[in-house]
C-alpha cells in the first residue's frame, strides 16, 4: 500500500490544527514535519515545541525529516508519542551509521534522506540498516519549489538496489509532487509520496488530500 504523507510546511501556520484535522479525517498516513536549522538549508522552520503541541491534538503519526546540521544532538528532542519515523540527511552528519543507530535505539523508524546531487554509494552499506530512503526530488530548504526530473531515475536506481538485496526498505519521495507527476514517481518505484503546497494551497485540503489517495492507490 502506498502511503501519502502531507507536509505541514505549507500549512496555514495560524490555523494548523485546523488544516491537520483535514488531511486527518481524509486519512493520511502520516505528517511530514520539516525541520529546517538555517545551516544545513537556507530556511529556518519549526521546532520540537510545536511538534510537541501538535503530539496532544492528532493521531496522525509524524514522519520526522530533520534537514538540520548536527542531528545526533537533536534525535531525541523529535521522539514523541506519535513520532514513527525520523529522518536524517547523509549530507549532514559525518556518522551516518550512528545516527541511524541513535534513531533505531529509541525503537523509532529511521530514514536517510539524500539530496538530488548526491550520489548512491552512500547507501551501499546502509540499505541493510534503514527503514527508509528519502530521495529528495528538490533541493531542500522551501516548499513550492518545481520537481527536479533526475529524480526519477534515481528512484528506480534505488528501488533496484533494494529488491536485489530482497530488503524491505521504504522509499519516500520529497519536493515539487502534484497530481500531475505523483503517477510518475510511483511507477519510478516510490511507495511514500510528500506533498506539501499542492495539498495545503488547495482550495480544499481534504478533497485534495482524498485525490492524492485515490491517485497513489492505482
Ligand atoms: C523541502 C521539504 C519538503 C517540502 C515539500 O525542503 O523537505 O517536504 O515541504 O513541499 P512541496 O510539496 O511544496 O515541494
Ligand atoms: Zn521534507
Amino acid at each position: 500500500m502506498n502511503k501519502i504523507s502531507p507536509s505541514i510546511l505549507a500549512a496555514d501556520f495560524s490555523a494548523l490544527l485546523d488544516d491537520i484535522k483535514e488531511i486527518e479525517k481524509a486519512g493520511a498516513d502520516y505528517i511530514h514535519v520539516d525541520i529546517m536549522d538555517g545551516h544545513f538549508v537556507p530556511n529556518i522552520s519549526m521546532g520540537p515545541p510545536v511538534i510537541a503541541a501538535l503530539d496532544e491534538k492528532t493521531s496522525v503519526p509524524f514522519d520526522v525529516h530533520l534537514m538540520i546540521d548536527n542531528p545526533d544532538d537533536y534525535i531525541e528532542k523529535f521522539n514523541f508519542k506519535n513520532t514513527e519515523i525520523i529522518t536524517v540527511h547523509a549530507e549532514a552528519t559525518n556518522h551516518l551509521h550512528r545516527s541511524i543507530q541513535n534513531i533505531k535505539k529509541l525503537g523509532l523508524k529511521a530514514g536517510v534522506s539524500i539530496n538530488p546531487a548526491t550520489d548512491l554509494s552512500v547507501l551501499e552499506y546502509m540499505l541493510d540498516e534503514i527503514d527508509m530512503v528519502l530521495i529528495m526530488s528538490v533541493n531542500p530548504g522551501f516548499g513550492g519549489q518545481s520537481f527536479i526530473p533526475s529524480a526519477l531515475r534515481k528512484i528506480k536506481e534505488v528501488r533496484r538496489m533494494i529488491d536485489d538485496r530482497g530488503l524491505k526498505v521504504d522509499i519516500e519521495v520529497d519536493g515539487g509532487i502534484n497530481l500531475k507527476n505523483v503517477n510518475e514517481v510511483i511507477e519510478a518505484g516510490a511507495n511514500i509520496i510528500v506533498a506539501g503546497s499542492a495539498i495545503f494551497n488547495a482550495e480544499n485540503i481534504y478533497e485534495e488530500t482524498m485525490k492524492f489517495k485515490d491517485a497513489i492507490s492505482k
